[in-house]
């Protein structure tokens, strides 16, 4: 099966993937079978420096991954051709800017199975993980900015990013791998949860004030250029950046001054303006190379990733470079991972916003 992993060219080596899948067991393996899973994949993922969650329930694996992209790549290769399970689907896959679960290396979670469940209660007595069901709800609810301002205020009271990442967000993602397996939340709720708190463990550990949460989760504007008739590619492009943890916003603007415009008040971290992917026409080039060009000058932090779609892309010769932009995607497949190196490549050359 081929990844995003595979098809998007990978960055520099600290850039950490992550991989989400769910799968149907073709044995029913016992505890013992899943102990024995469990910890052979462990002592593998440790070496190759992956950590994660694998999940059993009746019958359904569901696994998250992070680790470095080409170790992740080579572990895939294995996974992914295992017998023991098939209908295999990937839920999501993404470049992430920390790991979620940095102290735990895997954990196979079957009601009684638990097999760490020493480590949890221990983690289970600390007074922050009080805040666990709170934090849930605000997850469940797709509320990032209610996370943000949980984390926010627990580092006002003096918490350190470490001690609320291991008491509080890391407990969360396991207890939402618990509502899975109890059918309290759908994998889809599981997926885009691990997304939001792995986007809140990244603010927490680079120094949790009010001004790095708010640039925890990269965001985007999703645009139809303006006056283009078609807008399915904008709209398909919004469920593939929701999922990988992205803010996403959606503009269908009558005008360049419309786009510059919001574009100057919501100054997001990067703006894709899409034309039709359904009808090629040379013509419209150079009116989006002007698009590009007031884009950027209503972005004037040059912070901004202006990334550029549409049949013209993908099956004629058109490139970035004929309209200005950083990035042309052929395919809506590796955007996300290649936007977010594109934006951290910007903030590593212009320092953060
Ligand atoms: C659902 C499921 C999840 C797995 N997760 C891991 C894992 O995280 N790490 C790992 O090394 N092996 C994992 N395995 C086992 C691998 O598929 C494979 O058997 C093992 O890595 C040995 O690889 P090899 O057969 O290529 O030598 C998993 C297997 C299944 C069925």
């Amino acid at each position: 099966m081929s990844t995003q992993l595979e098809d998007a060219a990978i960055g520099p080596s600290d850039w950490t993937s992550s991989l989400t899948y769910q799968s149907r067991a073709t044995f029913r393996p016992t505890a013992a079978d899943l102990r024995e899973l469990a910890w052979k994949a462990r002592s593998r993922n440790h070496a190759l420096g992956v950590t994660g969650m694998l999940l059993y329930d009746r019958g359904r694996f569901f696994q998250t991954l992070e680790g470095p992209p080409e170790s992740l790549k080579s572990l895939w290769d294995s996974i992914s051709k295992d017998q023991r399970h098939t209908d295999i689907e990937i839920l999501s896959e993404h470049i992430i800017p920390a790991r979620l679960f940095g102290a735990w290396d895997l954990l196979s979670c079957h009601g009684d199975v638990a097999d760490d469940s020493d480590v949890r209660r221990a983690k289970a007595g600390h007074e922050l993980t009080r805040l666990v069901p709170s934090l849930i709800d605000l997850v469940l609810n797709g509320d990032d900015i209610g996370i943000n301002k949980t984390i926010a205020s627990l580092a006002d009271q003096g918490w350190d990013g470490d001690t609320i990442l291991t008491h509080l967000i890391e407990p969360t993602a396991r207890a939402l791998g618990d509502a899975w397996m109890s059918d309290d939340c759908s994998e889809f709720d599981l997926t885009i949860g691990l997304s939001m708190l792995q986007l809140a463990g990244h603010a927490v550990r680079n120094s949790p004030t009010p001004a790095a949460l708010r640039q925890s989760r990269y965001s985007i504007l999703l645009a139809s250029a303006p006056g283009e008739p078609h807008t399915l590619g904008t709209s398909l492009l919004a469920d593939l950046f929701t999922d990988a943890g992205w803010h996403v916003d959606m503009a269908f603007p009558d005008s360049n001054q419309a786009l510059a415009n919001q574009l100057a008040k919501q100054q997001p971290d990067a703006v894709d303006i899409g034309l039709s992917e359904a009808v090629p026409r040379e013509h419209t080039l150079a009116k989006l190379r002007e698009t590009v060009e007031r884009s950027r000058f209503a972005a004037p932090d040059h912070l901004t990733v202006v990334s550029v779609g549409g049949r013209l892309f993908a099956d004629a010769a058109a490139t970035a470079e004929n309209v200005g932009a950083d990035h042309a995607r052929k395919t809506v497949v590796g955007t996300s991972i290649k936007l977010a190196e594109l934006i951290k490549l910007k903030r590593q050359e212009h320092g953060p916003r």
